[in-house]
């Protein structure tokens, strides 16, 4: 029940396809010319074609891979903002975005924060109204890690486009379960983890670059390309992509886009909401259970966070581990922004996170483990 901090388990073929690559394949794309490094090379290029059907990229090469969405969002704010710049977020972002703004704050950067509602739902014509003569970014996230509101990231693209803003979203709780369509949403760069939705594995995630943008790289390096210039490539994806890559991992995120090529994503996306949906009644009919975020599950992703009366979270989270086996994420979750948006900075909150894999069966047993610990307070 802890499938927002990473999905677990794998569908079977990331398992088999990472260590087939480990055992027998082995190379390192980029690197030369032989067979092992021409087939990684391929990998790479295959993974980033899954990821252009996902989100409807024309260019493939215009994805980035990194080791995960926190440094996605750090390459795209510190690529694109300099001193004197305006960017607008939401009030529930997460430290991915929240940190690297801070310290983008202490170099001359003005940054306002759009308050949303205690459910953490946002009103795309309050992002309109913060808009200012030097607003040059709106970053928001699609959903929220804490209470799985979901963002209006359509209207919020447009409002950006029409202002000739640059948008950027960070898909990191998304990306694989809900729609991302990179035109239709106006998303100028789209972030994404592959260890969550996408079912691939720790230490993927990348970024997706509208043609015509330039980011300012975080480092320079070996590419593999036009290696008699020091001066480092500006072609993508290599201008986001020194050093060697993650291969194995990318093998594990091109395993887990085609299971859910395979699968469906609207039908992975019905299962969750119909497993949200148990949860969320079940534990509103709890006296003494505190349920936060949007009431409708059409709102909202697999993400429930709640309390029990005055109990501490941390408690209730170690009593499902230790006493029912139930792994679940309590505290503040990296999101103090949201804690304080939905009015749990103080005490944070216990968060249950099914995936594709959790059956019915298992919400039920989370249900009676529940009530039995509200028992016990
Ligand atoms: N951001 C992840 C979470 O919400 C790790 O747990």
């Amino acid at each position: 029940m802890d499938n927002a901090a990473t999905t677990y388990p794998k569908p079977e073929s990331v398992y088999a396809d990472v260590d087939y690559f480990n055992r027998y394949l082995g190379g390192n794309p980029g690197r030369g010319s032989n067979k092992a490094t021409l087939k990684a090379g391929s990998i790479l290029f295959d993974t980033r074609e899954a990821l252009a059907r996902l989100f409807n990229i024309d260019d493939s090469a215009r994805i980035a891979f990194t080791s995960n969405v926190t440094e996605a969002l750090n390459t795209a704010l510190k690529g694109i903002l300099k001193s004197g710049d305006h960017v607008i977020t939401t009030s529930m972002e997460h430290n991915a975005v929240a940190r690297p703004l801070y310290t983008l704050e202490h170099k001359g950067i003005e940054w306002t924060k759009v308050q949303c509602a205690s459910d953490g739902s946002l009103d795309p014509e309050d992002i309109r109204q913060a808009i200012k003569p030097n607003t040059r970014v709106i970053c928001i996230l699609h959903a929220s890690n804490l209470v799985g509101t979901i963002m209006p990231i359509a209207e919020v693209g447009k409002i950006a486009r029409e202002n000739g803003i640059f948008f950027i979203v960070d898909t990191a709780q998304t990306a694989g379960v809900l729609a991302l369509d990179v035109v239709e949403q106006n998303i100028d760069i789209l972030t994404f983890t592959g260890h969550k939705g996408l079912l691939g594995l720790q230490g993927t995630g990348g970024l997706f670059v509208r043609p015509g943008i330039e980011l300012i790289s975080l480092k320079e390096g070996g590419t593999g390309s036009l290696s008699e210039y020091l001066e480092h490539p500006i072609l993508m994806p290599d201008h986001l992509e020194s050093g060697t890559q993650n291969t194995p991992g990318i093998v594990g995120l091109h395993a887990g886009i085609k299971f859910i090529e395979e699968t469906g994503r609207e039908n992975i996306h019905k299962h969750e909401q119909e497993l949200t949906e148990m949860l969320i009644s079940g534990l509103k009919e709890m006296p003494g259970v505190i349920v936060y975020g949007p009431n409708d599950t059409q709102n909202r992703t697999a993400v429930v966070a709640f309390n029990i009366d005055d109990a501490d979270c941390g408690q209730v989270s170690m009593a499902l581990d230790y006493e029912y086996g139930i792994i679940t994420r309590s505290g503040l979750h990296c999101a103090p922004l949201a804690h304080a948006t939905i009015g749990t900075m103080e005490r944070g909150a216990c968060r249950l996170s099914p995936g594709y894999f959790t059956t019915k069966d298992d919400i039920k047993k989370v249900l009676e483990a529940v009530y039995n610990i509200s028992h016990e307070y």
